[in-house]
Parts: structure tokens; sequence; C-alpha cells
């Protein structure tokens, strides 16, 4: 009999999980989920939490193999490698233990994240669970629409933020930063939002050139006091 793997996105945390995927949590034997290194992840307790609410399923924790981030100009053969290891890694945690199997992804499954592909080719029986995706709850909480009446909004990542703007975009959601390179674009607005749902959850907005400080102020804070920082923004040309 085929086994079942179920993608459950959880949005940003058990707040966020809806009855279609506490129904989901609840149906599995048990879930996997990835953590980073030895220390500890605060990502992974609020997998846990998740667990924890919604039935208890044992949480199997895969560690996450490390990723060459030592030379960025072979940077698509890096990523390469390391997809590998990690469809090793949960194909050993899946033949370890029989049972139908849960992934708690952050989110929604349809943005930014890996495991889709991570589990193409596995022999399971798949199916998918959306969940609260950062782009919503950023919208959400700065009581924004994404994009102007019938306009389009270009979804992209802080690397690729100056290629979008040089192609014309002029509506963007940026996600996926490492710092916030905005120079030239005093003049756009932005609404930036950290850790969403989530401890030091912040929020600023604003004309670029006024509130860049009050950005990167605001995300520092939002890291000291979680431990963690992820943020992300909508752009909009003037
Ligand atoms: C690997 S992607 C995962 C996106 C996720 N699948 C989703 O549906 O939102 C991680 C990026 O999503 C954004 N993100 C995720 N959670 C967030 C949160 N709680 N607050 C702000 N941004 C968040 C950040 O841009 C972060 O770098």
């Amino acid at each position: 009999m085929t086994r079942r793997l179920r993608v459950i996105g959880f949005g940003m945390g058990p707040q966020h999980v809806t009855p279609e995927a506490a129904e989901a949590i609840r149906s599995v034997d048990y879930l996997v989920a990835f953590a980073k290194g030895d220390r500890d992840d605060p990502l992974l307790a609020v997998r846990a939490e998740v667990a924890r609410r919604y039935g208890d399923p044992p949480v199997v924790v895969v560690p996450d193999p490390p990723r060459d981030r030592a030379d960025p100009a072979d940077y698509p053969a890096a990523v390469r490698d390391w997809h590998e290891a990690r469809v090793a890694a949960l194909r050993g945690a899946l033949e370890e233990r029989p049972g139908d199997v849960g992934i708690l992804v952050w989110g929604d499954p349809s943005l930014y994240d890996s495991t889709l592909r991570l589990i193409d080719g596995l022999d399971v029986e798949v199916d998918v669970v959306p969940g609260i995706s950062a782009p919503q709850l950023l919208a959400a909480r700065h009581q924004i629409v994404l994009h102007e009446v019938g306009a389009p909004v270009h979804v992209t990542t802080g690397r690729r933020l100056r290629e979008a703007v040089a192609a014309g975009q002029d509506n963007l959601v940026v996600m996926l930063n490492s710092g916030l390179d905005l120079d030239g674009l005093d003049d756009w607005r932005i609404w930036w939002g950290a850790n969403l749902g989530a401890a030091g959850e912040a929020l600023v907005a604003g004309r670029v050139g006024d509130v860049r400080d009050d950005v990167l102020a605001a995300r520092d804070a939002a890291k000291a006091e979680a431990g963690w920082v992820m943020d992300l923004f909508l752009l909009r040309a003037p």
C-alpha cells in the first residue's frame, strides 16, 4: 500500500492553523521537520508547538545538511548539492519509520518553499494543505491590498530586487532578504514587516527615504527580541 505524505501549510504559528490543516496534522502517524545545526532552532520550536496543539503527533527531527555558502560564484551547484543531501536525509527518515507522514511548512507550500521539490520522486501519495503566507499577513497587518485596482504584483527575492526594478517592475513583494538594498528608491513607498505573527513582530510603512533607518532599527530589534528575524515588504513606485 502506498504511504501518504501530507504537506501541511501552518501559516506563521498555531494561531493560523486552519481546520483542514488541523485535521491533516491529527491524521498522520508522525511529522518530519528539518532542523538547523545542533543549536536551538526557534523555528523548530514553533513547529513543535503546532504539533502539540493539534493532536500531538511525534515530531521526527531531521538535521538539515550543511549548505556551502562560501562560494557564491557557484551558487546553483551549492544549492543542487544541498537539495540532494536533504532528499537523502528525508528518504532515510521515512525508511526508518513506517506510517503516514506530515511535513509542516512555514506559511504556504506554494511560496519559496522546497518541500514539494524535495518529495518529488519519493514513492508516496502526496496531498497539499494550504496555509496563510507571509505576504497575506503583511497585507492584513498594514490593511492594504498588495496591488492597485486591477494591477499586477511581482513577487521576488531580495537577491533579485534590482533586476526586477531594472526590468520595469513597479509594485513588488520582496521576500528572503538578507539586508535592505533600497539605494536610489527614496521616493518609492514601502510597507515592511518582520516576524509577523511571532515574537518580535514589527511594522514600518512610509516613503523609503523617510523610513529606511526605522526599518533597519526595527529589523535589529526584532532579531534581538526573538533570536531570529524574517522580513518582507511591499515596494511601490511613486
Ligand atoms: C523560505 S520563505 C518561506 C515563505 C512561506 N512559505 C510563506 O508562505 O510565506 C521565508 C521568507 O518568507 C518571509 N517570511 C516568512 N515568515 C515571515 C514572518 N513571520 N514575518 C515576515 N516575513 C516572513 C520572509 O521574507 C522570509 O525570508
